[in-house]
């Protein structure tokens, strides 16, 4: 089985249950199956030294995850229309990864979760792209064939799928979004097999 790496951050759940269901999208392609990974916390005052497991939800990810996957779908809550600090320090230690271009050539998705519906979607898919960019890869977004994208009236961009998530952060996963999620998934899986 060829792997794609589903990479999420998640503090109230939403980007973890998008992350889900990109893998199931994954799981659609025959011989493709998903590697759902996500990253420790951070803080700006030392802490101990976190747990090599997490208490809930996927395994932390690895350099070597990187270098297995034959594909890549990022997901990140919105903060500050950018994707959130933990997302990000991973990233930043990928420079081993980066020079030997263990990603290069290799497609790769993004996905993100935002309390407001015009607070930064599309401007936080898009920056996740930069650094996976740098490393190579190659860019997978969601295109108009998928009938949701035209008729939502909650996340879902061509950059990638979102969430419209509320105030509060509790608004379910709309129909919509769930599917823009699976077709993103099924969508790198497409691309990995091809390509590999
Ligand atoms: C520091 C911070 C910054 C945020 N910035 C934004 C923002 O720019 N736009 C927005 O719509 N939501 C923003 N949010 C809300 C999160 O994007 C939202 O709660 C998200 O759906 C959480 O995803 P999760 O359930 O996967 O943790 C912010 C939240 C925090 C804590």
């Amino acid at each position: 089985m060829s792997e794609v790496l589903v990479l999420y951050y998640s503090r109230h759940g939403a980007t973890q249950e998008m992350a889900q269901l990109v893998a199931r999208g994954v799981e659609k392609v025959t011989g493709m199956t998903a590697l759902l990974r996500t990253v420790p916390e951070i803080s700006t005052v030392c802490e101990a030294i976190k747990s090599s497991v997490p208490d809930q939800g996927a395994p932390y990810v690895s350099s070597d995850d990187l270098v297995r996957c034959q594909g890549l779908v990022l997901g990140s809550p919105t903060r500050f229309g950018n994707m959130a600090a933990p997302m990000k320090h991973f990233i930043d230690s990928t420079s081993a990864n980066w020079m030997s271009g263990h990603l290069s050539g290799k497609p790769a998705g993004l996905f993100t979760s935002a309390s407001s519906l015009h607070g930064g979607h599309e401007s936080t898919l898009l920056s996740m792209m930069i650094p996976l960019l740098h490393h190579g890869m190659l860019i997978v977004g969601t295109p108009y064939s998928e009938a949701e994208l035209i008729t939502t009236t909650t996340g879902g961009t061509p950059y990638g799928p979102s969430h419209f998530a509320g105030k509060e952060s509790n608004y379910p996963l709309s129909q919509d979004e769930k599917n823009l999620c699976i077709a993103m998934g099924q969508r790198v899986a497409e691309v990995a097999k091809k390509l590999s």
